[in-house]
């Protein structure tokens, strides 16, 4: 079966355009960003994290690949995501938790996840996607996943569709949560 950093990618696919708009609210080491940038080659792609060394990696990674010029890196909490994009997103991707090879306390949590998401689902564009990857098998992630699912299921099913995709039985194993803004 397909990584599930793999299928997330996938399932933005259909949503990203040459020159659209995409998000990566969870920069790290820009493997997302990387990729966001190379599926909208004349569009525009935001890329948070709250760490300088996650912006440093992301623009030595970007250089090295000569991308990025579509490119905006932001040092700020995705939480405050609609102080920056201001048009329809049509992918955003949001990689929980935090990063193996740094501090392990800085992590992504509840509050200012939800805020985000909601933001980030309220900015698709009719056909848009957004992927989370939920990290169970740490204490914050578990219940980010549960908190964001309740969130989730309360979505307008006439203007959303919200996708669980999880090995179930794999407690412990990261999934994805999915919502696409119907057209
Ligand atoms: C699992 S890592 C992301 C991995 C990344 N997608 C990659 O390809 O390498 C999670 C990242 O979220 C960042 N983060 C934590 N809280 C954040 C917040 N409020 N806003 C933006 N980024 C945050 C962490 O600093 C960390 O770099």
């Amino acid at each position: 079966m397909k990584s599930i950093l793999q299928t997330a990618k996938e399932l933005l696919l259909p949503a990203l355009r040459p020159d659209g708009t995409a998000a990566d609210f969870t920069m790290g080491n820009g493997h997302d960003t990387l990729f966001l940038s190379q599926s909208v080659p004349r569009g525009t792609v935001w890329a948070f994290d709250i760490q300088p060394a996650a912006l440093q990696a992301t623009a030595a990674l970007l250089a090295a690949h000569g991308a990025g010029e579509n490119v905006r890196l932001i040092l700020d909490s995705h939480s405050n995501l609609d102080q920056y994009i201001r048009q329809p997103l049509d992918a955003g991707m949001f990689n929980l938790g935090y990063l193996p090879w740094a501090d392990k306390t800085i992590t992504t949590r509840r509050e200012t996840t939800l805020q985000a998401v909601g933001k980030a689902v309220d900015l698709l564009r009719p056909g848009g996607v957004l992927t989370i990857v939920v990290y169970p098998g740490h204490e914050e992630g578990r219940r980010e996943g549960e908190a964001l699912q309740q969130r989730l299921s309360a979505l307008d099913a006439k203007r959303y569709d919200v996708l669980l995709h999880r090995l179930i039985h794999v407690p412990d194993c990261p999934y994805i949560l999915a919502v696409e803004r119907r057209k």
